[in-house]
């Protein structure tokens, strides 16, 4: 009986430093909730940013809509972003997410992990637009009409049968593109809008037209534009005889300069050489 008591007390000993053990491997104090959770999301590819980073805690994403369950991305990550893009393809729906700060917990732990919530997000109106980008241009000569064609850019969600949908097949006709134009040999702009990607101008014969253009979601109150794109100009007599002459003077120069140099080279290693073998030959003849 006094052995089984002894025993009894050992077990308690051995499983309080267990479970103080068990406590102590980590701190409460240490691990902090997220703050300062920001949306980050150009043509509905959405990052999610906080603060700190974490040490010695990890931290999971959850991400809901109005209808939808939580679901979990970047489980026990060390990380302070996430690609949540897979999450909001219900482009309309109100999203929140929440950033929890992960505990090595034992099973008896019941509190609720330490989280932060982020402010709510719909893609659709808060995504950013993407700079636009001119895929090409047409100047017919004949009818004086430029074409001008804008890339629809993708988006990371797709159709049933596998293929990218554009921001167009999203926005439909709230995407519209606006085109800014002026003769390259004045700075009168003038601009035309239209909600398909092909933009016809009238052009003057012989005028060079520089062009760039900016995307708008015509039911957004705020983000509504892209980006300006690049500016792009229609090639022009003048303009492009001064740069091919441009172009043929550097190019002689640093032909001129390479051929110096060579040369010089060439002809100090000659030189070098022949100095050399004066220098050797008595040497050999010993
Ligand atoms: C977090 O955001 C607040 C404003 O919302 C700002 O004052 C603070 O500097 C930010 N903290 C960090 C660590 O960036
Ligand atoms: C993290 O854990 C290590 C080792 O246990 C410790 O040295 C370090 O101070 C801890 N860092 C923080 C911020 O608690
Ligand atoms: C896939 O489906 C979409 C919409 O139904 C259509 O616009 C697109 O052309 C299709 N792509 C291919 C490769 O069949």
């Amino acid at each position: 009986m006094k052995t089984f008591g002894l025993h009894l007390q050992a077990l308690t000993l051995f499983c309080l430093t267990l479970c103080l053990q068990r406590t102590a491997a980590f701190d409460p104090k240490d691990i902090k909730t997220a703050i300062n959770i920001t949306w980050s999301s150009i043509n509905f590819k959405t990052i999610l940013e906080w603060k700190p980073k974490p040490e010695n805690y990890t931290y999971t994403v959850e991400v809901s809509g109005k209808y939808t369950d939580w679901e979990k991305r970047c489980i026990r990550s060390m990380e302070t972003e996430c690609d949540v893009t897979s999450l909001l393809e219900d482009v309309k729906d109100t999203h929140t997410a929440r950033v929890i700060s992960d505990i090595p917990v034992t099973e008896d732990f019941v509190e609720e992990f330490p989280h932060a919530e982020s402010p709510k997000f719909i893609p659709y109106e808060q995504t950013i637009l993407g700079k636009p980008v001119i895929d090409s241009f047409e100047l017919n000569k004949d009818d004086g009409k430029l074409n001008i064609f804008i890339k629809d850019a993708v988006t990371p969600y797709r159709f049933p049968n596998g293929s990218f949908k554009t921001i167009r097949d999203i926005f439909q006709n709230d995407l519209r593109y606006t085109l800014f134009y002026r003769k390259a040999s004045s700075t009168g702009r003038k601009q035309v809008s239209s909600t398909t990607n092909e933009i016809v101008i009238n052009a003057e014969n012989g005028e060079s037209y520089c062009f760039f253009v900016r995307a708008t979601i015509l039911s957004r109150k705020a983000n509504r534009d892209s980006q300006d794109s690049d500016e792009k100009c229609t090639p022009d007599g003048h303009n492009d005889f001064d740069l091919n002459i441009l172009v043929a003077v550097i190019s002689a120069v640093v032909l001129i300069v390479i051929i110096i140099v060579l040369s010089v080279i060439i002809c100090k290693c000659r030189k070098a050489k022949a100095e050399k073998s004066k220098e050797t030959k008595p040497l050999n003849e010993i």
